[in-house]
């Protein structure tokens, strides 16, 4: 379903973002491959330098064996990764013990855990890994055990049963935890990050939490937010400059329930005073406060968010409000331009984390199900490699207005950021806690290319950890990710540091051919019901006035029997959701109408009962489309009649289409091609296809639409 505005005459930065939220990857490709490339020997500098890294990364990291080990180990296309992933998941969110025991029991003994006894060096995985199983202690394991793990492990693990599994499964989480977490609190978080090791760093503190789902959560986040800004300022008094001062990242989500497009008014109102007030904190704290970036759908909503607390007169001269931009979204250049706009109308600057995106599985799995026209995000690893080189030689060309955060922990990216920026210092990279330590011992000593770095890290505890944690594990756990591939011994220096420009350039820029457009997810079997890209702006105002063009008013509805409409006594319909509202009125059938109708239809049934599945199925489809060309009136009347909100409306229109869509292949599926066989009811049957007659239907109060087609 295609809906937008007319184009105005002059596109607003903001609608520049909006006009490319699904561009053409391909074309996209071109002007970015072109807009990064700095030429082939600058290109082959860049990889030198990155090759030398990856080298001293690779010695640093064969002495280490932590996590990175662990996450080797617990490959997460394995099956144990990823009910670890499932279970530690689901123990997070579920309070009783008697269904996080039936949890694990349904998932757990499918698992071969003790495949992974003993098999690494590392003597964190072993132990961690016996920590799972067990207790979630480091255990220390006698000679007869640690040679025959798997024995000891059956015999315990039936003595002991599932409740301890799940404690050892919680404890793990903690391991892991601990490993991407600075603190329990701020106060644990700034000690350590005052020591000695740590004092080549800055630091952005991140208060654990998101995507809060009650105004308490928000509070609760807001609250943390707000002390760790105090502690931190104090912690730092009297530092010189806010821009290499340590600072704080704060998630949108955290702040408000209802942040999401639909809610715009409410969001508007109540949220830009909350990060009004935080910034002003960390303005009189002298720190910089920076809002991550989150998903696709709602950056539009974060950018107006920004530019209102940006321009409230209270932070005037303050340099410190800064955002993250992800370079893996197709408009990431766009938002480039807006930030860069909006810094040079104002005179100030604004601090830009330029970050490829933590949220890209998601991203590729929201725009299928919500059938959008294509991806709001790149289908290949090197395209959001490109991007990011573009984006990164933007930011460096922004001057004044911008001050540039490269977050990466990928060797080549960072090779390239510093040959863009060559002599130019006023910039700084960034880390993330628990990630490319030994890559930024090379990159922060004074000795080698000392370049400065903030590490962003995390605090809080294991309630508050898990989609952070799922992140990383995804990250570090993505075969495609460069800390992945780094400590593999298999994958050559190499391939590690090869050009992106010259991976996208090979194959042509093309999307990737494994990852089918939304529409395409079902294909060969029949098409996705498209759906409305509701968090673009210019399409959403589009189709809110198709639907005010179809609504037409009051509704009479009354039965048709024989063709002709009934007439009598009708009863007001109203909006449930806003019971004032008269939607029309309605004139309901009663038994001896039914009787009338079935008699009547009944006389129908033989020419049905005639088709061919494949006729039947074409029948259905062309219902489809048809449902899908009157979808802005079935829109308006599912939210008038059954007061539901827009989102739920569009998921019930799309449902419809697809019910019958499926059907109709299904049908074919299975009944194919026509074999004309006598019938009872006619010459001509499909294998004796009979249609099952007439129904009458009582529509069910909650899906009006879809579940009666
Ligand atoms: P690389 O391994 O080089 O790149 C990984 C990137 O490639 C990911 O974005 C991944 O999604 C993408 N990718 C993988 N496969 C494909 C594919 N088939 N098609 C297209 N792209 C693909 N992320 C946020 O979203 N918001 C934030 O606010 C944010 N803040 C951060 C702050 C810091 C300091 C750091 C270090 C990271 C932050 N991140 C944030 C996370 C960041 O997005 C990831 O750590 C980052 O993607 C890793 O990039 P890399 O260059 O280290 O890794
Ligand atoms: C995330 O929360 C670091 O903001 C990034 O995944």
């Amino acid at each position: 379903m295609r809906f937008s505005q007319q184009p105005s005459a002059t596109l607003t930065p903001l609608d520049a973002v909006s006009d490319r939220y699904l561009a053409d990857e391909k074309s996209l490709l071109a002007e970015l491959g072109k807009a990064a490339d700095v030429g082939e020997s600058a290109r082959q500098q860049i990889r030198n330098t990155a090759a030398t890294l990856v080298r001293a990364v690779r010695r640093h990291a064969a002495n280490e064996g932590g996590l990175d080990a662990f996450l080797q180990q617990y490959d997460l296309s394995s099956e144990e990764g990823v009910l670890l992933m499932c279970i530690a998941e689901a123990l997070l969110r579920i309070p009783d013990a008697d269904t996080a025991d039936r949890l694990i029991a349904d998932k757990i003994t499918a698992a071969s855990w003790k495949d992974h006894l003993g098999e690494s060096d590392s003597l964190f995985v072993n132990a961690s890994t016996w920590g799972l199983m067990l207790t979630g202690h480091l255990l220390k394991l006698d000679e007869s055990t640690s040679s025959n793990p798997a024995k000891f492990l059956g015999k315990l693990a039936s003595r002991a049963g599932e409740p301890v599994v799940r404690t050892a499964m919680r404890q793990a989480m903690r391991i892991m935890g601990h490993q991407f977490v600075m603190g329990r609190n701020i106060d644990e978080a700034l000690d350590r990050s005052q020591k000695k090791q740590n004092r080549n760093f800055r630091y952005s503190f991140d208060m654990l939490g998101e995507s809060a789902l009650t105004s308490a959560d928000a509070a609760r986040y807001f609250d943390a937010y707000l002390a760790a800004i105090r502690s931190i300022g104090a912690t730092h008094a009297g530092a010189s400059d806010i821009l290499s001062a340590p600072s704080i990242s704060v998630k949108l989500s955290a702040l408000h329930p209802r942040y999401s497009f639909t809610q715009h008014r409410r969001v508007m109102a109540e949220l830009v005073p909350r990060l009004t007030d935080l910034a002003v904190a960390a303005r009189d704290s002298g720190i910089a406060l920076t809002v991550d970036a989150e998903e696709a759908d709602r950056l539009e909503l974060s950018l107006e968010i920004f530019r209102a607390a940006y321009s409230d007169a209270r932070l005037a001269g303050y340099h410190g409000l800064g955002l993250a931009v992800q370079a893996y979204q197709r408009r990431a250049g766009d938002v480039i331009r807006f930030l860069a706009d909006m810094a040079a109308t104002a005179q100030r600057r604004i601090p830009v984390r330029l970050v490829k995106g933590a949220y890209w599985d998601s991203e590729i799995k929201r725009g299928q199900e919500q059938g959008l026209a294509s991806y709001p995000v790149f289908t290949r690893k090197a395209h959001t490699d490109v991007s990011y080189l573009a984006c990164a030689r933007q930011l460096l060309a922004a001057g004044q207005n911008l001050y540039p955060q490269f977050a990466t922990h990928n060797a080549h990216t960072l090779a390239s950021v510093m040959h863009y920026a060559g002599t130019r210092e006023d910039y700084e990279f960034q880390r993330l806690h628990g990630m490319g330590e030994e890559l930024y011992e090379e990159v922060t000593d004074p000795r080698k290319f000392g370049r400065a770095c903030r590490v962003y890290a995390p605090v809080g505890s294991h309630e508050d950890l898990l989609p952070y944690l799922v992140r990383r594990l995804l990250e570090n756990g993505a075969n495609t990710s460069f800390v992945n591939r780094i400590l593999d011994p298999v994958v050559e220096v190499k391939d590690i540091v090869a050009d992106p420009i010259e991976l996208m350039r090979s194959r042509g820029g093309q999307p990737h051919s494994g990852i089918a457009a939304p529409a395409d997810l079902f294909q060969p079997e029949r098409r996705n019901s498209s759906g409305v890209n509701l968090a673009d702006r210019s399409v959403l105002a589009g189709l809110l006035a198709a639907m005010d063009r179809a609504e037409g008013g009051a509704r009479q509805a009354a039965p048709i029997v024989g063709g002709k409409e009934q007439r009598g006594a009708a009863r007001a319909s109203v909006n449930p959701a806003d019971t004032s509202q008269v939607v029309g009125t309605c004139l309901e059938a009663d038994a001896p109408l039914v009787d009338e109708a079935i008699a009547r239809t009944v006389a129908a049934q033989p020419a049905w009962d005639l088709k061919t599945a494949r006729e039947r199925a074409d029948i259905l489809r062309k219902a489809a489309d048809l449902v899908e060309e009157h979808a802005p009136e079935l829109l308006a009347l599912c939210i008038r009649e059954a007061g539901k909100t827009l989102p739920d409306a569009l998921s019930e229109v799309r449902e419809a289409v697809d019910f019958i869509r499926y059907y109709a292949s299904e049908a074919e599926r299975l009944f194919g091609d026509p074999q004309v066989l006598p019938g009872p009811t006619g010459e001509r049957n499909t294998l004796g296809l009979r249609g099952r007659g007439v129904f009458v239907c009582i529509s069910p109060w909650n899906f009006p639409l879809a579940i009666f087609s």
